[in-house]
């Protein structure tokens, strides 16, 4: 058990990759806070984890709204006394709809930029205080490989996931006094139990070919290591980005 007494919060993990990493932190001993916009799937994904007698709870948070990460941080540190983990993982995401440039409106160029990259600046804005009187905090940030691709189509989500990288680095520089380290990972295509348009069948066999590892990647491939970045193992990393993508940007 590699957190044990740990308390994490990982956004959106009501389902998808954020769901695999609240159970996989749980199965490391902490008490993970499935925090997503939909309450019933945090309900839901909660109660999945306390069947296997592990440790967690659901909140609703909007990250994109100020007062309720403000909300939501506040109510955590009152019930369990401190916050030692975040994972900014929620985003708009599997509901994106492909379209070029053009046609984005300038409402949801707004509406991705605030879940998918204001949503962890205020987050971490709600969060940090707690970690900077524990004088302790482990903090990742989800971007994406598609920073790398230069992924047609869905501009707007990598635009917002090319920010998360800068404000990783940034946030990492005024924080790590306090013995907060702040990180990122890129993931390359990750198949979860929701089918999205990103990425169709026969992308998904091109993917193969540019990826170095011969699978497609699952959220399992991810989640080990957002667990070591929370592990004292990684207390000297800091500002950095993973590329957990089976080789694919090499
Ligand atoms: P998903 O779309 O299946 O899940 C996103 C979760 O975020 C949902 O539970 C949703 O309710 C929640 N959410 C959305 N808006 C929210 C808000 N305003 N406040 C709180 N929660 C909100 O996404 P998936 O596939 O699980 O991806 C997880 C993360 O990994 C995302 O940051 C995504 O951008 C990133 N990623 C995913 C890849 C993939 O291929 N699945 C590849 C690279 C990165």
């Amino acid at each position: 058990m590699k957190l044990k007494e740990k308390v994490a919060i990982i956004t959106g993990a009501g389902q998808g990759i954020g769901r695999e990493y609240a159970r996989r932190l749980a199965k490391e001993g902490a008490h993970v806070i499935v925090a997503d916009l939909n309450m019933d799937k945090a309900i839901q994904v909660a109660n999945e984890i306390k069947e296997l007698n592990l440790k967690a709870s659901a909140i609703q948070v909007d990250v994109s709204n100020e007062q309720s990460t403000i909300d939501m941080a506040k109510q955590i540190e009152k019930q369990y006394g401190k916050i030692d983990i975040l994972i900014n993982n929620a985003a708009i995401f599997s509901t994106i709809k492909m379209k070029k440039m053009e046609e984005i409106s300038g409402g949801e160029w707004d509406s991705v930029l605030d879940v998918n990259l204001k949503g962890i600046f205020l987050c971490c804005k709600a969060v940090v205080p707690i970690m900077k009187k524990q004088n302790y905090g482990r903090i990742i940030n989800i971007s994406s490989a598609a920073v790398y691709l230069g992924r047609p189509d869905y501009i707007h989500y990598v635009a917002s996931k090319a920010g998360v990288l800068g404000f990783t680095g940034a946030l990492s520089r005024e924080i790590g006094e306090f013995n907060i380290t702040v990180n990122s990972i890129t993931p390359g295509p990750t198949y979860t139990e929701i089918p999205r348009e990103t990425v169709s069948e026969i992308q998904k066999k091109e993917l193969l070919k540019i990826q170095s590892i011969k699978k497609l990647q699952e959220p399992s491939d991810l989640s080990g290591v957002v667990v070591f970045l929370c592990t004292d193992d990684a207390s000297f990393i800091t500002g950095q980005t993973f590329n957990v993508d089976g080789g694919m940007t090499v």
